[in-house]
């Protein structure tokens, strides 16, 4: 990674002051210095949050103080089978943020994909009635809110239930218990860690048909008297998407629906999009031109890749009253979900540092305009 170097003011008197100049305290600038108004969040895989990636980890501890676990908190990881929790990774994961003071989510509690097979079926494999998969869902969340409760900040409660036309997915949850699932979890969920912020999370919230349903949502959950404190807008963008005026105006729809808003897990495809979604399951075919940069990103590209986020960030800036959180899905390109999906074996540039560890320009750009560089 390459270094930037400051001599702080107090380094320059020491060394100006004592007799025997020592070596000046160098002072590195950090990314999230260059965003006092919302917390810098990325999402760590396992290798960085055991510390195995000592490059990684070297960038989360300089420039990020928010975390987030890219997998290991997942219902299929954490939780797989009825009776085993598995603990380590994530336990790992939450005192990195502790030992590195990081403001610290949790993702996610409840979610169709990455969900143990378990979860819906009986021991004869039929699906379970609303009762069980009521109380399952209840475990669930109180089990694993309660291990970190007062450690974990917030919580993605519900992931990805409403489709981009507003009506609810089809998913488990929604076929055996209707929309009153995500009442259900929000409720377990604000009984388990009264302290703990709780989020609905999804992407293409710039879609009118999703923006209408998840407002309904939170207006619902308000009414009721449960907690959502923030809607997460996963923002996973690409060159031609999402629209920036339908992307600001689902700003303003959550924000005016009576909640914060945080883009949770941000990324920006720099190659031809094949689906303008993040459905996980939505896959594709690869072929060589679907994969066009496999070397590098040509330096057109790049500069456009550049300009697109900083009009991202210009948005965000523009509500950052609103504004909790802003997050990285992944440290480098290389470690970025999207060099597998929705195509596997495409190499991709779309986070905030490149493959060799260094700092996309427009993030330069900004740390120079607050004078951190
Ligand atoms: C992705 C991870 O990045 C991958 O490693 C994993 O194989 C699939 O899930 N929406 C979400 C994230 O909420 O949890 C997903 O993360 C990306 C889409």
């Amino acid at each position: 990674m390459k270094k930037f170097l400051f001599l702080s003011v107090s380094a320059l008197l020491l060394a100006a002051c004592s007799s025997k100049p020592k070596t000046a305290e160098v002072v590195e600038p950090k990314l999230c210095d260059a965003f006092p108004d919302y917390t810098i969040g990325v999402a760590l895989n396992v290798n960085q949050s055991n510390e195995k990636d000592a490059e990684g980890v070297a960038i989360v501890k300089q420039h990020f103080n928010s975390i987030v676990p890219e997998n290991c908190m997942k219902c299929e990881e954490i939780h797989p089978e009825e009776n085993t929790y598995f603990w380590d990774d994530a336990d790992r994961f939450v005192k990195f943020g502790e030992d590195n003071n990081m403001q610290i989510i949790g993702h996610c509690l409840i979610w169709h994909s990455q969900c143990a097979p378990w979860f819906f079926v009986d021991a004869k494999g039929k699906q379970v009635k609303p009762e069980v998969l009521k109380q399952r869902m209840k475990d669930h969340i109180t089990t694993v809110m309660t291990r970190y409760k007062g450690r974990i900040a917030g919580w993605d409660v519900v992931n990805e239930a409403i489709l981009d036309d507003g009506s609810y997915r089809p998913s488990p949850f929604y076929q055996i218990l209707g929309e009153e699932f995500i009442p259900w979890a929000f409720q377990c969920a604000m009984e388990a860690d009264p302290d703990a912020e709780l989020y609905y999370n999804d992407y293409s919230m710039a879609q009118p048909g999703k923006r209408a349903g998840v407002v309904a949502l939170v207006k619902k959950l308000k009414e009721r008297g449960i907690r959502i404190d923030a809607v997460g807008m996963q923002s996973h963008m690409g060159m031609d998407h999402p629209s920036w005026e339908e992307f600001e105006a689902s700003i303003q729809a959550f924000i005016g629906a009576g909640v914060d808003v945080q883009f949770t897990e941000v990324d920006m495809s720099a190659l031809p999009t094949v689906n303008f979604g993040a459905n996980v399951a939505d896959t594709e075919e690869y072929s060589a031109e679907l994969n066009p940069y496999p070397d590098a990103l040509p330096d057109s590209v790049s500069a456009e890749w550049n300009e697109r986020m900083t009009t991202f960030l210009n948005i965000v800036d523009k509500y950052a009253k609103n504004v909790r959180r802003v997050t990285a899905w992944g440290v480098t390109d290389a470690d970025s979900w999207k060099n597998d999906w929705p195509i596997k074996g495409r190499t991709e540039y779309p986070l905030w540092f490149d493959r060799k560890g260094q700092m996309k320009p427009f993030l330069v750009e900004r740390m120079k305009k607050k004078g951190l560089m």
